[in-house]
């Protein structure tokens, strides 16, 4: 008891020193207990348009996917990364008519997705002056959608060449999927959704469009806008091909969970979505994780400094220029050296900026604060992890003949970092179970932080006999927990810095 009120709980520093022996010989899980059951899960993420630019909600959606995806993993579950791309609508008319008018193919084969916006761009400027064009654009689209031939393949060509420069910005993130199906895959399905909602009186029609009310919802039916799933003149929608989607998922992919990782502003169409696969009794988990937008320094939306919109390889070039300059300045690395970090340090720098953020709340775009060596922020981290790295390097210390050091924890910088290397598996659960990565970001940085007090208090090699294998021991198990940790983010963890 201490005083009312309060009762102080010590973790005996023999029973902690055995569980942290526990861990460190697991080299395969780092004491991360496996899920039970292990789910199927497919993680909807990223889904950018075709022929467009990446805006910053896909951008989000890709970083924070794959966060998920990685951590869901390594909990135990089989993740399917479905990349559920915008390439079927209504832009294909003028995509093709601005094909077929203007296209450089030069800049197609350099620079695919500005091309493809400025034929859009043309196309559109052109249908809106004169309505021959609109109608063929219109015409057009009609026989993209009846597959004929040769549209088929100028949807083809516009689709290779988004894909081709999409790869690129994957490949410089590290970033995979298992499956791309995007809304095209489902399009043969539709009709059938919508006859089999409307025979089971779920859809009725409404002033000739196809619609679903949910008057007997408690939650959305506030909400007067129905969720349509075909329009007056029969075009489909983003809906009904989302509803197709859901039953992929559960009959061919028979997957126990479905992830959306998409912007707050689809909340409502997720909502709506979901309240009909219920009513169709659909029992597979869906879950939609919302995230909110990045805004700029100053508050209002992310811009470049000429005011247009952030593209995002742009913004990973920055990103790796300010990294190398970062090696360069503060770390006084040479040239060859700075310039082979700029990547793993810089993407990582974008990546964990905006992981570690509660998702939900919008977040501060900042360069000095994210590109530092100092505070929460991944560069920091990397820099932890290498110096302890570099331990071993220096006392020519071969790690893994550790294995058996039953740790002695003496000093209490070894005790906290000790207590907080324990809690690895629960945040690693709880960071999958809840979808938040930021609880992962929160403890690296905590043993992070840890790990410089122990440093300061508690010399490693200049210490002898048990205490310097235990100190070791500990040093080996944070360089471990923060790779690890890292690499849940999609963050690399380089060993010298
Ligand atoms: N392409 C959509 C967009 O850019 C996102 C798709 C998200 N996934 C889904 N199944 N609806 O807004």
């Amino acid at each position: 008891m201490a005083g009312p009120g309060f009762i102080n709980l010590r973790l005996d520093p023999a029973w902690v020193a055995q569980q942290l022996a526990t861990v460190a010989a697991d080299t395969e899980r780092d004491g991360v207990p496996a899920a039970e059951p292990a789910q199927r899960i497919v993680v909807d993420y990223s889904a950018p348009n075709i022929a467009k630019e990446m805006h910053v909600g896909h951008i989000r959606s890709t970083i924070i996917g794959d966060a998920i995806c990685r951590t869901l993993a390594f909990a135990g579950h089989e993740v399917i990364r479905d990349n559920h791309i915008g390439d079927w609508g209504t832009s294909f008319g003028l995509l093709i008519v601005g094909m077929r008018r203007h296209v450089d193919e030069q800049a197609l084969a350099k620079r695919p997705i500005a091309e493809l916006e400025r034929l859009y761009k043309l196309a559109s400027e052109e249908a809106k002056a004169d309505e021959a064009t609109a109608d063929e654009a219109r015409a057009e689209l009609a026989k993209l959608q009846k597959r004929d031939p040769e549209n088929y393949a100028q949807w083809e060509k516009i689709v290779a060449a988004t894909r081709v420069e999409l790869d690129r910005i994957y490949a410089r993130l590290n970033i995979e999927f298992d499956l791309w199906r995007g809304e095209s895959a489902y399009e043969d399905a539709l009709p059938g959704v919508v006859e089999d909602l409307l025979e089971r009186g779920i859809a009725v029609e409404d002033q000739g469009a196809i619609c679903i009310f949910f008057d007997d919802h408690p939650q959305l039916k506030k909400v007067k806008t129905p969720l349509i799933i075909r329009k007056k003149d029969g075009a489909f929608l983003y809906s009904t091909t989302d509803i197709a989607t859901v039953l992929y998922r559960r009959d061919v992919l028979k997957a126990d969970r479905a992830i959306y990782v998409v912007g707050q502003p689809q909340a409502l169409h997720f909502k709506q979505l979901f309240a009909t696969m219920e009513k169709l009794g659909v029992e597979m988990v869906l879950e939609h994780v919302p995230f909110g937008s990045i805004v700029g320094k100053d508050g209002k939306m992310f811009r470049t400094r000429g005011g247009g919109t952030v593209k995002l390889s742009e913004l990973l070039d920055e990103a790796e220029e300010r990294a190398e300059k970062l090696m360069l300045d503060e770390l006084e690395m040479d040239p060859e050296g700075a310039r082979a970090m700029a990547k793993p340090v810089g993407i990582g720098a974008v990546k964990y900026a905006d992981l570690s953020q509660n998702r939900t709340s919008d977040y501060k775009f900042d360069w000095e604060k994210m590109i530092s060596l100092k505070g929460d922020a991944s560069p920091y981290l990397q820099y932890a992890h290498a110096r302890t790295c570099s331990i071993f390097r220096k006392g020519e210390i071969d790690p893994s003949t550790l294995g058996a050091v039953t740790p002695q924890l003496e000093h209490e910088a070894e005790l906290g970092l000790a207590r907080l290397l324990l809690r690895f598996a629960d945040v690693v659960h709880q960071a999958a179970e809840t979808n938040q990565p930021h609880l992962i970001c929160e403890h690296l940085y905590g043993v992070a932080r840890a790990l410089s007090v122990f440093w300061e208090k508690c010399p490693v090699l200049k210490s002898e006999g048990a205490t310097r294998e235990s100190r070791l021991l500990l040093c080996w198990l944070t360089a471990r927990q923060l790779a690890r940790g890292l690499g849940l983010l999609g963050i690399e963890a380089p060993q010298r810095m």
